[in-house]
């Protein structure tokens, strides 16, 4: 029997977030409505953060509004304060995620504010979500490199991942912000988390940009996660993450997935139909 895998869909908020222009809300939503067809049961679907800060997720309450929602999927958002939070539950989000950063230069970049700040502000979040009954998801992102500040240690994700699950999270996504990251890399940093922390309460959120994405999930695999995010078209990056290119493409995820006996649920022909219709748009848009 094959083992299963779940592929969390990044590519409406990841994607979005990052595009040059502004997406309209159609767009988004019949985007996350042909993702919502492929057997995907995590979609981000969107992120109600300052507009001031990322314009482009701006409409985050209208596109959670419009969706046709299937059961059996969560449709996730990411909540950066209790202002997020609150929005988040009003526009019924089944899933929340908090987000911090192993490195100071890219918390103060992202959120504007220290690590131990950003801990301190999610504290709340964590125990409306609790009250709330609704399911929370952590992210630290440059778990290797920061584009600010270089190298990151393992010991300094270990305690952000760490402080993310005490507070409530059921799982981590250790993001490769800029995805420079190998498979070296990768190894070493599990091989560290490994010693502390249940692989299955970890996914690896990896971005392209040097093409060793996919190598880098086969090595999480090798430590035991079971949780990937990906993009659909491998749209994304992070605005305040400069020269970071797209999450590993859902699709060619899938694929490999797929080839290495591993069971995502996913129908790869209607991936390719979602994939193919974002290919449209940014050909228009081009
Ligand atoms: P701040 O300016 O310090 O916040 O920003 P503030 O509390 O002082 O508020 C300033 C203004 O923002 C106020 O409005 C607030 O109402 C408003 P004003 O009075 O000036 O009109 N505001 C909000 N509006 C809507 N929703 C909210 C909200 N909060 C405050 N939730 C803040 C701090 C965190 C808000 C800001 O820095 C922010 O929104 N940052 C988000 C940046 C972001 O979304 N980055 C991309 C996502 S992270 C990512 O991509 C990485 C990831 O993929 C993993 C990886 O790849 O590593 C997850
Ligand atoms: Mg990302």
């Amino acid at each position: 029997m094959p083992e299963p895998v779940t592929i969390y869909e990044v590519g409406p908020r990841d994607g979005l977030q990052n595009e040059p222009g502004f997406v309209a809300t159609e767009t988004k939503v019949a985007l996350i409505d042909l993702l919502s067809d492929t057997g995907l049961t995590r979609i981000e679907a969107a992120s109600f953060v300052s507009p001031k800060w990322v314009p482009q997720m701006a409409d985050a309450a209208e596109v959670m509004a419009a969706i046709h929602r299937r059961p059996g999927i969560r449709y996730a958002a990411l909540t950066p304060n209790m202002q997020g939070f609150q929005a988040a539950q009003a526009a019924r989000a089944d899933e929340v995620a908090i987000f911090a950063s192993a490195s100071e230069g890219f918390s103060r970049r992202n959120i504007n504010c220290s690590i131990a700040e950003s801990l301190a502000r999610f504290e709340p979040v964590a125990q409306a979500a609790r009250e709330a009954g609704i399911p929370l998801r952590g992210y630290v992102s440059c778990v290797v490199e920061c584009p600010y500040d270089g190298a990151v240690a393992p010991e300094a994700v270990r305690s952000v991942a760490q402080a993310l699950l005490d507070m409530g999270c059921y799982q981590v996504s250790l993001g490769d912000t800029i995805g420079r990251a190998g498979p070296d890399d990768i190894d070493r940093l599990l091989a560290h988390l490994g010693a502390a922390i249940d692989p299955v309460r970890l996914a690896g959120h990896f971005h392209d940009t040097g093409g060793r994405a996919l190598e880098n999930v086969a090595v999480a695999l090798d430590h035991g996660l079971r949780t990937f995010d990906s993009a659909i078209g491998g749209l994304g990056g992070c605005p305040y993450a400069p020269g970071a290119r797209g999450n590993v493409s859902t699709l060619p995820l899938a694929r490999m997935l797929a080839d290495a006996g591993w069971d995502a649920g996913l129908d790869l022909g209607l991936l390719a139909r979602a994939e193919a219709f974002m290919a449209t748009l940014k050909a228009e848009s081009a």
